[in-house]
């Protein structure tokens, strides 16, 4: 295999810089498969930049023995050996290293499944050791992140296997460019990098780079459609099937799985049937040979993804069908073939009168979905945005993932910034992903979001334990919205790389702390030699990006009332944008007060869809977490908060801090300017970025605290202009 090299585009976290540590050294490869060939190939292109040498055995089959000048050493004359755990008479630090195993997790074996691996230094040689070839594809991509201390003094056993089985991007791509959306919904990074203009990309050498940037973070899984499903895109099911092979056959030498977003309504738009009701037989009997069909064509597919019933898709209700008669006809059509249905939560009343007060868009997943649970086919996935909303800045998790208990449950992030700055803003979003999945439903004594998510033995709680994590029952899926497109930088803003390369560190490790995520995005991107340049690079990352998602909390929707975007493309400010609007998303202010009331004693009583100690937290005005305040309560502006402020002086505070903020990133940003790691491009790239991240911040701030100064009356306490 040629290792993908698109021309003109950045090599995110993969500059070969970062494969120094392995290319000048010698590699011992024991093993073989498609992912152990490409762990040869990496390892053979390293060594060909840097003078290493690399020894690929007596493979049959496919697998041609290529080996460097320096490669055909005597056994034991290796800096770094990948193995599978079945390769016979290996070298002797391997075998020690089986032995330490042995010891260590017993003759049952270390359980690292098909994609962990075991990493040790014996004797001055590293060991990679795995029972399946992805677990060595991981182990590699793990011994570039390490660099050069992989080689250092003898290393302590470490196993390290996935959280979640699923780690997957869905990409909200069109084939054709939509009159509104354009080419990818959502998306801030150009057009997309599977499709161009009705058709598959002439070129899909940027999508195999792609898979090698999604391996070296753990990413395994990607849709390549649009969860809205247009009629074009319809079409990938059966006639352009071809097309999505095509880029399948790209991605799989990287381990990643393709699944496609299929729409409810196909038997009609694509079999011709008169109904896409799912009892009916000729609907089932369509989605089961269409779907052997799709098999034939990509024998490892990862299943669908489903949007129904939710903002104008078509979908059960239709035909007085529950969702749980929907999921389970494509259930039964891919369970023979071992593909999976991932069934989208976000179904809600997108139509609802705002002067209607009763009706509460956060309650709609919960209630719809609950009376379901038990009723889903074992190869359903219930996929759940982590907020009961929409992707806010700030939102309390969903009571839903804590109500399904009989059905697989997997969390939807959105790694796009459509919220959150639209990839103009600097926002890192780890730290918020962070919360949201160490959340505990139940409080303290209860399991956390990531690990109901993975299903793991609750019984455990070794969350923290630096290499370990807990053993996942194999079914656990965190989904994370793309933020990919086909800009030379690949997202856009170069610095939102690193929410992308996060997303897949925490669906493979969710207890990481952000913050050493970070530095290890960075170490790999700007591969810093240590200087004192370097440090400065990591001091000025650090500073501009770890409190980057608070900063623009602070100057956008306060308090986690949500919102307050222009609708439609939903970047900048507009207070009352969505607020005699159906969809849903009022923040009710008026000249008292603001927030929304969703207390069981006064309000819709969502606080009642959690369990305790929450429902009780979230309902009480002393108890609820000032961040979340109008989330959960409507408030008087002087209502003081436990941080001792009103709600309208913090209001006013925050958005000059946050303004504040973004003027003290770009002035720390500027120093960086023409020395040190960052290249010109990508410094002139964020400057830019910065600049209007500023204007949009002074935007937010002027627009917020105009329209609470002239709603409240009540003036800033500190005298500042407020227009
Ligand atoms: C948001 C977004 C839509 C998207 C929807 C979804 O509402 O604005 O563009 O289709 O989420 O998640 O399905």
């Amino acid at each position: 295999m040629t290792i993908p090299e698109p021309t003109g585009v950045h090599p995110a976290w993969l500059p070969p810089e970062a494969f120094r540590a392995i290319g000048s050294r010698r590699t011992l490869v024991l093993g073989a498969g498609l992912l152990v060939g490409t762990v040869r190939d990496e390892v053979a292109r390293a060594c060909a930049a840097y003078g290493g040498a690399l020894r690929h055995p007596g493979v049959t089959g496919d697998l041609d023995t290529r080996e460097t000048a320096r490669g055909d050493r005597a056994d034991g004359a290796f800096d770094l050996v990948f193995a599978l755990s079945t390769a016979q008479s290996p070298p002797d630090a391997v075998q020690a290293v089986r032995e330490r195993s042995r010891r260590r997790y017993g003759d049952a074996g270390p359980g690292i499944g098909d994609e962990g691996f075991l990493i040790a230094r014996h004797d001055g040689v590293t060991v990679v050791l795995a029972d399946e070839p992805a677990g060595l594809l991981y182990g590699l991509f793990h011994v570039v992140r390490l660099g050069k201390p992989a080689f250092g003094a003898a290393r302590p056993l470490e196993r390290h296997r996935p959280a979640m089985r699923l780690r997957m991007l869905d990409h909200w791509d069109n084939v054709d460019v939509h009159p509104v959306m354009g080419q990818v919904e959502r998306g801030y990074a150009g057009g997309s990098i599977f499709w161009r203009d009705g058709a598959l990309s002439g070129d899909l050498t940027r999508v195999g780079a792609y898979g090698r940037l999604l391996a070296a973070c753990g990413v395994n899984a990607i849709t390549v459609n649009n969860v809205n499903v247009h009629a074009t895109e319809a079409h990938l099911l059966t006639d352009r099937l071809g097309d999505v092979a095509a880029i399948a056959d790209r991605l799989r030498p990287y381990g990643v799985r393709v699944h496609l977003s299929a729409g409810f309504a196909s038997p009609i738009a694509l079999g011709g049937l008169p109904t896409a009701d799912p009892l009916d037989e000729d609907v089932r009997e369509w989605w089961a040979r269409t779907t052997e069909r799709v098999y034939q064509a990509i024998p490892d597919l990862g299943g669908y993804v489903v949007k129904a019933d939710s903002e104008g898709q078509p979908g059960p209700f239709a035909y007085g069908r529950s969702h749980a008669d929907g999921a389970n006809v494509l259930a039964d059509a891919l369970a023979p073939f071992g593909g999976v249905v991932h069934w989208r939560a976000f179904v809600y009343n997108h139509r609802q009168d705002w002067r209607d007060r009763s009706v509460d868009r956060a309650r709609a997943a919960y209630d719809h979905f609950t009376p379901l649970d038990g009723l889903f086919r074992g190869n359903v996935i219930l996929q759940v945005k982590h907020g009961p909303i929409d992707f806010q800045v700030r939102e309390p998790s969903s009571p839903l993932i804590a109500a399904m208990p009989a059905t697989r449950v997997a969390v939807e992030l959105q790694v796009t910034q459509e919220y959150t700055g639209q990839q103009r803003h600097v926002c890192y979003l780890a730290p918020m992903w962070s919360e949201v999945l160490a959340f505990r439903p139940w409080g303290p004594a209860g399991p956390d979001v990531a690990r109901i998510v993975a299903g793991a033995a609750a019984d455990r709680d070794d969350i923290g334990t630096e290499h370990d994590g807990w053993t996942a029952d194999e079914t656990g899926c965190l989904v994370g919205v793309s933020n990919v497109g086909d800009d030379p930088y690949w997202t856009g803003h170069p610095l939102a790389q690193a929410n992308l390369y996060a997303f897949g560190r925490l669906a493979w490790a969710p207890w990481t702390d952000p913050g050493a995520i970070l530095d290890e995005w960075i170490d790999l991107t700007f591969a810093p030699a240590e200087t004192g340049d370097a440090e400065r690079l990591r001091r000025t990352l650090h500073a501009v990006m770890d409190g980057s998602w608070r900063t623009y909390e602070r100057y956008t929707a306060p308090l986690g009332v949500g919102f307050m975007v222009r609708p439609g493309h939903h970047y900048g400010p507009d207070v009352d944008g969505y607020e005699y609007t159906p969809w849903g998303t009022y923040h009710f202010a008026d000249r008292d007060g603001v927030g929304v009331d969703r207390t069981r004693a006064t309000g819709t009583g969502f606080t009642g869809q959690y369990p305790p100690p929450w429902s009780e937290v979230y309902e009480s005005l002393e108890q609820c977490p000032d961040e979340l305040l109008l989330f959960f309560h409507h408030v008087p502006y002087g209502h003081v908060l436990h941080s001792g402020s009103t709600v309208i002086q913090h209001i006013y505070d925050t958005h000059f801090a946050g303004v504040e903020q973004v003027a003290e990133t770009r002035a720390l940003w500027a120093k960086l300017a023409g020395a040190g790691p960052v290249p010109p491009d990508v410094h002139a790239r964020v400057s830019e970025l910065l600049d209007e991240q500023l204007r949009c911040a002074e935007e937010w701030r002027d627009q917020i605290n105009a329209y609470f100064f002239r709603k409240s009356g009540v003036p800033d306490a500190h005298g500042r202009r407020i227009p």
